[in-house]
């Protein structure tokens, strides 16, 4: 993987001779690791420059609006296959054949259920407790129902972990939501699909039938898909800095989740819903749009912009089609969705927003959608971290089986106080 060298030079002297390493595809990568023999340290917080890992799950250039896992361009796997498939695809390297297909939708699907023990949990939680509270509490006990007997070392063990938590996480989701309005939790049904089974547990009620509509169980899992996994972003940063202590596998995916919940990263489909809200109406939205572009103000336009993606985001094209798809089939009316469609509008005919490339990113629409499925604006970040389950899980997977896997553990350029003489309490 080694074709040439970079060397690095400091007042004209060569300090280091460094490896370039070479992936089958994106940039090359300056291979660092030497350089604290040299007396140096690199300096990127945010990780603008760094890559972390090795990995051969998803490949992004976000210059050209590409995405692909395993190999495969999202938007084909988006389109032709479902989220089992692509969590398989995700997990294994390859896509599935019909059996393998079967035998991994049975496992999933006979893994739904909970240990009743895990419904008590809830009850420890204020009612307006946000779900992704709820969801990081809860997900990060399950680590005490699967620890003793776990040894992370073993493939087969953490593959175990990986269907346990897929299976899971919806089960998990839908009680956070049927806990915060007070009705009973619904078990899982083995005869349903995963994503209708998430519908069925976040809607039905024992007093009636309930039906889960086609048009809603398509729209949710290709909103799964979209959502599975997105290489190093700061979640499956998280999971992989968690995970490579050897710590727990349920207790990695609570860390996940919490990095998730910001409004900078999957806490935007939820920030970007509150802000229409906050919008009203059309007539505001160039009101709204001028608070984005003044400097003095720290507002910006939820659902816009994206670190990586810098033309298009791949995921938002798909979800743009899907979203209104949905709106038509559902015939959804609703002002909330005129204000989505003029602010999406102005701000991709705004140069402010082309000079800087700002473009609405995956959870623009992902939010407009489940908006339409009638799921609360609470309950998106969930969906969110539901989805990267697969994703997380993966990564961690990956990870482990690396031969001279390390801890994770940064430096830092310090810039604080040094060598200060002490003086006890009493002198002070
Ligand atoms: N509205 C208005 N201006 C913006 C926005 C926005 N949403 N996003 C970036 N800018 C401006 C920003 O002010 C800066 O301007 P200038 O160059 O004049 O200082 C420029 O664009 C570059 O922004 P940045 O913050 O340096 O870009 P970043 O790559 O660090 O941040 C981002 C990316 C996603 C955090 C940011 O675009 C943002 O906060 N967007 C809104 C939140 C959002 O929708 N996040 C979801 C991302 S997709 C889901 C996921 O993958 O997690």
């Amino acid at each position: 993987m080694a074709d040439s060298k970079a060397s690095l030079s400091i007042d004209g002297k060569v300090i280091a001779e460094l490896p370039i390493l070479s992936g089958t595809a994106g940039q090359d990568v300056i291979d660092i690791r030497t350089l604290g023999g040299a007396g140096y340290f690199t300096y990127d917080p945010g990780f603008l420059a760094t890559a972390s890992c090795e990995s051969a799950i998803t490949y992004i250039d976000g210059g050209n609006g590409v995405l692909q896992h395993r190999g495969y361009p999202i938007a084909s796997l988006a389109k032709e296959a479902d989220f089992l498939e692509v969590c398989y695809l995700l997990l294994n390297g390859n896509a599935p054949t019909k059996a393998e297909y079967d035998d991994f939708k049975s496992i999933i699907t006979k893994h739904t259920m909970v240990h009743e023990k895990l419904a008590h949990f809830f009850q420890g939680f204020l009612p307006d407790a946000h779900p992704m509270a709820m969801l990081c509490g809860v997900v990060g006990a399950l680590s005490s129902f699967y620890h003793s007997d776990l040894d992370i070392d073993k493939p087969d063990q953490r593959m175990r972990s990986a269907h346990r938590l897929i299976a899971k996480m919806p089960t998990i989701a839908a009680m956070a939501y049927k806990y915060s309005i007070g009705q009973p939790f619904v078990y899982p049904r083995n005869d349903l699909t995963y994503a209708e089974n998430f519908l069925h547990m976040m809607f039905s009620v024992p007093a009636e039938e309930y039906n889960v509509s086609p048009v809603a169980a398509r729209a949710m899992d290709r909103i799964f898909t979209l959502h599975a996994d997105h290489e190093q972003n700061a979640s499956t940063s998280t999971v992989r800095l968690a995970g490579s202590s050897g710590a727990n596998p349920y207790a990695c995916i609570a860390a996940g989740v919490a990095s998730l919940w910001g409004p900078a990263h999957g806490g935007a489909n939820e920030a970007c819903l509150n802000m229409l809200e906050e919008i009203g109406d059309v007539s505001r939205v160039d009101e709204f749009v001028a608070k984005a572009k003044d400097k003095s103000d720290p507002f910006r336009l939820m659902g816009f912009g994206h670190r990586v993606y810098k033309n298009f985001d791949p995921r938002a094209t798909v979800m743009r089609e899907t979203c209104h798809e949905v709106l038509a089939d559902l015939g959804v009316t609703d002002p909330l969705l005129d204000v989505a469609m003029a602010l999406e509008k102005v701000a991709l005919e705004d140069p402010y927003f082309i000079e800087k490339k700002l473009y609405p990113n995956v959870d623009f629409y992902s939010g407009i959608i489940l908006k339409a499925l009638g799921i609360p604006t609470s309950m998106f970040t969930v969906i969110f971290a539901m989805s990267r389950t697969v994703g997380w899980i993966s990564h961690w997977d990956e990870m482990l089986s690396q031969p001279g896997q390390k801890i994770g553990r940064p430096r830092q350029l310090y810039t604080g106080e040094i060598d200060r003489e002490f003086t006890p309490l009493k002198d002070r």
